[in-house]
């Protein structure tokens, strides 16, 4: 018997704890248990942050920033993007890296980029591509006092899942010399790609068409007018023929309180529906004014259901990144709202038994 000052477990008792909590290496995982570490097949935590899900023939791909052991976010901390398969959106294997920054040959702006951040990969169905971009931004020699006064996006391309992926050059977004920050990518019903971002300096909402291939901006950026100044993280989704867009609010790496908004068309008016969270994440304490402890990353469909989505958040550590953790909810409406309410362990089939 174990006695701790509230709490008296048999041993037995303690290891049916743990093994429902973390599955051990092999074990199978049956439930999403949002703000705990997450385990890969190997045993070890998934380490694809500022991530994005691409579903293709019957496998789902989890890429996401591979963060190096030891740096913090203050040092240049990215490896590269990783990759991750699952079935199940449960048990994940890793694939190893997919897009190198020090891989042979690799072009100096990717190499020597001071943070490659919130990686986004598509398949693009008319070229047959898997292609990515993320937050490029250059090392501080060429850009400025902060090293992120000009920020680029970057893109690659390749035309398998697991890569590997070949850089395919920058640009700035938004229509500004200064280009964007944080991003997302929507696919629009006629099957065109849109990038939606925070533009620098003043910090807009703005979204513009990508051009056939994928690979950059068509032309022109419109301001998502409604979308409140400094919107962050931003996720569109379509529902019933409307625009949900959600985002956070600018406070670095520190989390904040998520922003929903909803629109007819992508480009708005948007009308603001206030915080979707709800509940609290017994794991850190915080509940909707801190977005669980998370910053919106992603959306995708709960496989099977067309009136549910998957929420998917990052949950920073700036001092220890390669730990920092994830947290995936069901998204739901309720009086025609979007709702992303609190679980400690859900599975993507039964998301709709709360
Ligand atoms: C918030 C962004 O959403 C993150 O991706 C990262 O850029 C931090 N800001 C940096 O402060």
């Amino acid at each position: 018997m174990i006695t701790l000052p509230h709490i008296k477990l048999t041993i037995s008792a303690l290891a049916a704890v743990l093994l429902a909590v973390v599955p051990s290496h092999g074990a199978e995982r049956e439930l999403i248990q949002p703000g705990m570490p997450w385990l890969d097949t190997e045993g070890i935590h998934i380490n694809a942050h500022g991530f994005a899900i691409v579903e293709h023939e019957g496998k789902y791909y989890w890429y996401g920033s591979q963060k190096i052991p030891g740096k913090t976010e203050s040092e240049k901390n990215e490896a590269g993007v990783s990759c991750y398969t699952s079935t199940d959106l449960l048990n994940w294997k890793n694939e190893g890296l997919v897009f190198s920054v020090s891989g042979d040959g690799q072009h100096q702006e990717v190499a020597k980029a001071g943070i490659l951040d919130r990686p986004k990969v598509f398949f693009n169905s008319s070229t047959r591509k898997f292609i990515m971009h993320f937050k490029l931004y250059p090392p501080q020699a060429a850009g400025g006092t902060k090293g992120t006064d000009v920020a680029y996006v970057g893109t690659a391309s390749s035309s398998k899942p697991l890569g590997p992926f070949l850089y395919e050059g920058k640009y700035t977004g938004g229509g500004s010399p200064n280009g964007t920050g944080d991003f997302g990518i929507y696919q629009d019903e006629k099957g065109t790609f849109w990038h939606i971002a925070v533009r620098k300096p003043d910090k807009m909402l703005v979204c513009g068409k990508l051009t056939a291939d994928g690979l950059r901006p068509a032309g022109e950026y419109t301001v998502m007018e409604g979308v409140t100044r400094a919107t962050e993280a931003p996720v569109a989704f379509r529902c019933a023929g409307k625009i949900y867009l959600f985002a956070s609010g600018s406070t670095g790496w520190n989390p904040n309180p998520t922003r929903m908004f909803v629109a007819d068309h992508l480009v708005g008016p948007y009308e603001s529906l206030g915080n979707p969270c709800q509940g609290m994440n017994p794991h850190n304490k915080l509940g909707p004014e801190k977005s669980f402890g998370g910053q919106s990353t992603f959306v995708m469909p709960t496989p099977g259901r067309d009136d549910e989505w998957i929420a998917m958040f990052d949950i920073w550590k700036p001092e220890d990144p390669i730990n920092a953790g994830y947290i995936w909810l069901p998204l739901f409406f309720h009086e025609d709202k979007p709702v992303i309410r609190w679980q400690d362990g859900w599975a993507p089939t039964t998301a709709k038994l709360r």
